[in-house]
């Protein structure tokens, strides 16, 4: 269906994989213990999220370059994601401009993630821009600040810069559907939010530049600099530590992501769903606490929220969605995941996301 190189991007882990597979299999070493006579003929699946209202407590994360999977890719997962009244998150390496985002789903949150970069001045013109395209929330991703080593990509040449070889790029253009689909796209495949007008870079050339723009040594400072020059809903990405969640509230965020960037960064971190409860303790409901990685069931999302936390969100789900077939492709994806939480949470007899706890959970010996 994919290009190899391409189908690795999004399927694939740092190093030995260790912590993408254990985002999975973590789940599984807790199960739940339902109660059936719960007395609920109708569940109500909708959370509260900074003031806004989603209709599932589950949500799109930042994935770069959506668009190599589907023309316009960002904009058609943003449009599902509207369309199942949920948020999506625009990452700061998508094909498109955040501003080209905006006008194309409007109807529900929209949020922008974004790193911290060694010229802050950029940083500030990327927080400036999302302010003025309307954007609902910041999430400031902590945990890539040094590419992670994604032997795969290395492998398939799909790194920076590019180094695909004559095979591989034969094998891309045996993928038919792909490249029929993606024929009048591949030419502007850009990051839009890094083009500078005028400036003649090509791919390569940017994904370089691109490289070299991360704060090496960030710090928590750094965290309290951008919350003053954001002044909505500010969200870091990367958490895994109970005293960083404490940290981050310190700081002023006013929602933490546990993730582990669904295992591409660092092979052996924990596992985000084993990380949950530490963070969840320590945060004390002070600000949101939210979850990626490895979810890929409706159960996953109720033991996530029985653990503590207040939304999920899927990466590489989405993006197969897209992959097979574009908004309808996502549409689809998340409408079995919303299926699945309502059905996950009839068989345990419970009515409304308050009423997931941790007593619903049972620790298998
Ligand atoms: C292809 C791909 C690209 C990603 N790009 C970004 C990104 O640009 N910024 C970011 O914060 N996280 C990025 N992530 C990480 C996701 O936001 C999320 O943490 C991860 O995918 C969750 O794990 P899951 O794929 O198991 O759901 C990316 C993940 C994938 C698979």
């Amino acid at each position: 269906m994919l290009p190899r190189a391409i189908f690795d991007f999004v399927d694939g882990g740092a190093e030995d994989e260790y912590t993408l597979r254990r985002n999975e299999s973590a789940f599984d070493a807790v199960a739940l213990l339902p109660r059936p006579l719960g007395g609920s003929a109708e569940r109500d699946l909708s959370i509260s999220l900074f003031g806004q209202r989603l209709a599932l407590p589950l949500m799109v994360a930042p994935t770069g370059l959506a668009g190599l999977l589907w023309p316009d890719g960002e904009a058609a997962s943003a449009r599902a994601a509207a369309a199942a009244g949920t948020a999506y998150c625009l990452s700061h390496a998508s094909v498109c401009t955040l501003e080209a985002l905006a006008t194309a789903a409007t109807a529900a949150p929209r949020w922008m993630q974004t790193y911290i970069y060694r010229d802050r001045e950029f940083s500030r013109e990327i927080a400036e821009r999302a302010a003025a395209a309307g954007y609902d929330a910041l999430v400031v991703t902590v945990d890539t600040q040094y590419l992670g080593n994604r032997e795969r990509d290395i492998r398939n040449g799909f790194a920076i810069p590019p180094r695909l070889t004559t095979g591989e790029v034969a094998r891309m253009a045996l993928k038919l559907g792909w490249l029929m689909r993606m024929r009048s796209a591949i030419p502007k495949i850009t990051f839009g939010n890094y083009v500078r007008p005028g400036n003649a870079e090509d791919l390569t050339a940017m994904a370089e530049r691109m490289l070299t723009l991360p704060e090496p040594g960030l710090a928590w400072r750094d965290i309290e600099w951008l919350r003053g020059v954001w002044r909505g809903p500010l969200l870091i990405k990367g958490i895994l530590h109970p005293e960083d969640g404490a940290e981050a509230v310190a700081h002023g965020v006013d929602g933490v992501i546990v993730s582990n960037h669904g295992g591409r960064q660092l092979d052996g971190a924990a596992a985000a769903f084993d990380a949950l409860p530490g963070v969840v303790d320590a945060v004390q409901g002070r600000a949101s606490v939210l979850i990626d990685g490895g979810i890929r069931r409706g159960s996953h999302v109720v033991k996530a929220l029985a653990f503590g936390a207040d939304c999920c969100c899927i990466g590489r789900p989405q993006l197969w969605g897209l992959a097979v077939g574009g908004e309808a492709g996502v549409a689809h994806v998340l409408d079995i995941l919303r299926r699945e939480i309502d059905l996950a949470m009839a068989l345990s007899g419970l009515s409304k996301i308050e009423d997931i706890g941790a007593d619903i959970l049972s620790r298998p010996s």
